[in-house]
């Protein structure tokens, strides 16, 4: 395949609204949905996409009902426990971007031990925005940069967008380059506000549920096909 992107980021929306159509409980919806992510990671890894991040959590996703809030906490606990082992074998770094200390404590040991578990791992490094805010992270680094330099470690003239960037969740790795959002809403929700400065952005009219390896594959042919500029001349 002609120019896969590096970096794939994945805002997974609609399965509140595909439970709707099939009117079951919306609970339901998000399971379905992790079975079409099981999927697209499978996918991604096979194909040899460096990072993929999903955004599975959002910190204002907490404005939700409590039944709602359980059920995605529950289906958290339920695709560690059941992915991990297959996810390891297959190389794949697992790493959690967002506050992590916020969960609760079940959901937070769970997320910990599989990053500690994969941390060696040089495959697939999958991304799992969980509690994760754009605003949050950028925030988060503004105070660890202002500390380095209330300090003395770091001068103000350092600060650039590599110091910035080493801040990051996402320090080691390269900016987003695919942008993917299901569900035919056109915004960012908050996500990865920073390192999708230059991404490539495609908005499939599917729910999430219902997004296919057959679409996605499409989508990163769609991608292959872009002309990036990245601020300059085309050719
Ligand atoms: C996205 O699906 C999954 C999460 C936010 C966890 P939604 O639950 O937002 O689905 P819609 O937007 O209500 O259809
Ligand atoms: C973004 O979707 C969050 C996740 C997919 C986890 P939302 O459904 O929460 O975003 P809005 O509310 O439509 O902007
Ligand atoms: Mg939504």
């Amino acid at each position: 395949m002609s120019q896969l992107p590096k970096h794939v980021a994945i805002i997974m929306d609609g399965n509140g609204r595909w439970a709707k159509q099939h009117k079951i409980a919306t609970a339901l919806g998000h399971r379905k949905g992790v079975e079409a992510l099981r999927e697209i990671i499978r996918y991604s890894s096979d194909t040899g996409i460096g990072v993929l991040s999903l955004y599975a959590f959002s910190t204002e996703n907490w404005k939700r009902s409590r039944e709602e809030v359980d059920a995605l906490m529950g289906l958290i606990l339920d695709f560690f426990k059941s992915e991990i082992e297959e996810l390891h074998q297959k190389g794949v770094r697992i790493r959690i971007l967002g506050d992590v200390e916020g969960l609760p404590e079940k959901q937070m040991r769970t997320v910990r031990s599989a990053e500690d578990t994969t941390r060696n791992n040089i495959g697939l490094q999958l991304n799992i925005a969980l509690n994760y805010g754009g605003q949050a992270e950028i925030i988060r680094a503004v105070k660890s940069l202002s500390n380095k330099a209330m300090r003395g470690e770091i001068q103000l003239e350092d600060i650039d967008e590599q110091a910035f960037q080493k801040e990051l969740y996402t320090h080691d790795q390269p900016m987003v380059d695919l942008l993917i959002r299901t569900s035919g809403e056109m915004r960012i929700s908050n996500f990865l506000l920073y390192q999708c400065a230059y991404a490539e952005m495609l908005f499939p009219q599917v729910l999430w549920p219902d997004y296919t390896v057959e679409m996605y594959r499409q989508d990163l042919q769609k991608f292959g096909k872009r002309e990036r500029r990245f601020g300059g001349r085309e050719g």
